[in-house]
């Protein structure tokens, strides 16, 4: 079959730049696709950094004035990895060019923000890299969920633990300033919670919270907690801190149900607890399920059962679920509307810190119609 090319521009080449480049090469060779990635121009600031980035991973060309890249003729997506500050002009230049756009997490700096690009972008298809949704047990949990094993939910309870913020190794990284970053912990590891609560759970009805900063001088915040009331009636906590030692990268929840109750820990992303409450009492107690196959989700597309996968794999998953929806011409979750209402609720955090109060969210958060999309 004759594939259709995309070519590709990235703009920024750190850590974000390399989970997706990996993921431009492989999602082809694991996925069946109409198309045909073509890694084409990888875009930042200093050329000799660049050179050995395209020649690393086998980008074309290179280039150092984002704005020009954005609006050339041969270039059919652009993928923002660069720091929050950029996400909204170049995603803005880039849809009014007509691009695909592709931009990492958070969405904006402000709702104000998120609100233009989402508007700018409304005729191009986009994609917002909340990954974790695509980890292939966090799918699993999803589905057991849509299926009912789950029952009525009561609690929603989700830590994003690391702990590098007291000692970073750059005090001076753009993630620690506010114009660049928009905040700390809450843009950085609080959103990928809710995205991924909003999208397993529901959406948000009343939140109160507390946003912490440890380091003096620090103008980010480095912890911050939540208290949630769900549309569904559950209620739920949130901690999200760079100081929280002893934990590196601790993106875990669990759900609590009449039916049964689940647990995820991105540490041990290829397992999946589930507590099933039917059935004889005396055997009730935590499974945890290997989510390798066979039949779990995305388990045909890599190795036989038991061969583990890995965190570049959630990048690959998450872009091919993507250009399946293109091929189809079909809506794709997450996308600038669904990353939107994530920015929503994290201003509300915000307010509700500022002010020591409980703060309603709009009922236009998160909708479990657009919470569920394709897995
Ligand atoms: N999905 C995830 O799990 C995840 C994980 C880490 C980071 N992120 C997000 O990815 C984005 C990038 O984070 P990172 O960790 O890769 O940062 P990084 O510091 O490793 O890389 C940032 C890149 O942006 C480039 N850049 C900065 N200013 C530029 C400009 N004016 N023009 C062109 N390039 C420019 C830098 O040269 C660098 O290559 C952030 O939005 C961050 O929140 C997402």
């Amino acid at each position: 079959m004759n594939k259709r090319r995309l070519n590709v521009a990235m703009i920024g080449y750190g850590f974000m730049g390399r989970a997706h480049s990996n993921a431009f090469r492989q999602a082809g060779s694991f996925f069946d696709s109409p198309f045909e990635l073509r890694l084409k121009t990888v875009c930042g600031r200093n050329r000799a950094r660049l050179e050995e980035m395209a020649s690393a991973w086998g980008w074309e060309e290179i280039a150092t004035d984002w704005e020009t890249v954005v609006s050339q003729p041969d270039i059919d997506i652009v993928d923002i990895c660069t720091p929050n500050y950029l996400h909204a002009p170049i995603a803005t230049a880039a849809a009014q060019a007509g691009k695909i756009v592709l931009c990492e997490k958070p969405l904006a700096n402000s709702v104000e923000e998120a609100e233009s690009m989402t508007a700018a972008a409304r005729k191009v298809p986009t994609l917002v890299w909340f990954n974790y949704r695509r980890v292939p047990a966090v799918s699993l949990a999803k589905q057991l969920i849509a299926r009912g094993r789950v029952g009525e939910v009561y609690h929603y309870r989700a830590v994003y633990l690391q702990s590098w913020g007291k000692d970073p190794r750059d005090p001076g990284a753009w993630r620690f300033d506010p114009v660049e970053a928009g905040s700390g912990v809450m843009g950085d590891l609080l959103s990928h919670s809710l995205d991924l609560a909003t999208w397993l759970n529901g959406s948000v009805r009343r939140l109160c919270a507390q946003v912490h900063t440890f380091a003096e001088g620090r103008r980010v915040d480095d912890a911050v907690t939540v208290l949630v009331e769900f549309s569904n009636g559950s209620i739920g906590t949130f901690e999200a801190s760079r100081f929280a030692t002893g934990n590196l990268n601790r993106n875990a929840f669990e759900i609590n149900g009449s039916l049964g109750a689940l647990r995820f820990n991105l540490e041990e992303m290829n397992h999946l607890a589930f507590n099933d409450l039917g059935g004889d009492a005396a055997e009730q107690g935590w499974r945890r399920m290997l989510v390798t196959g066979p039949r779990h989700p995305y388990a045909e597309h890599f190795w036989p059962p038991g061969h583990v996968l890995g965190y570049e794999h959630t990048f690959i998953c998450t872009l091919s679920d993507f250009l399946s929806a293109l091929e189809k011409n079909e809506r794709f979750h997450p996308d600038f509307a669904d990353a939107l209402e994530v920015q929503r609720l994290m201003k509300a955090v915000t307010e509700s810190s500022t002010s020591r109060r409980w703060i309603d969210v709009s009922p236009s958060a998160v909708s479990v119609s657009q919470a569920s999309g394709p897995i």
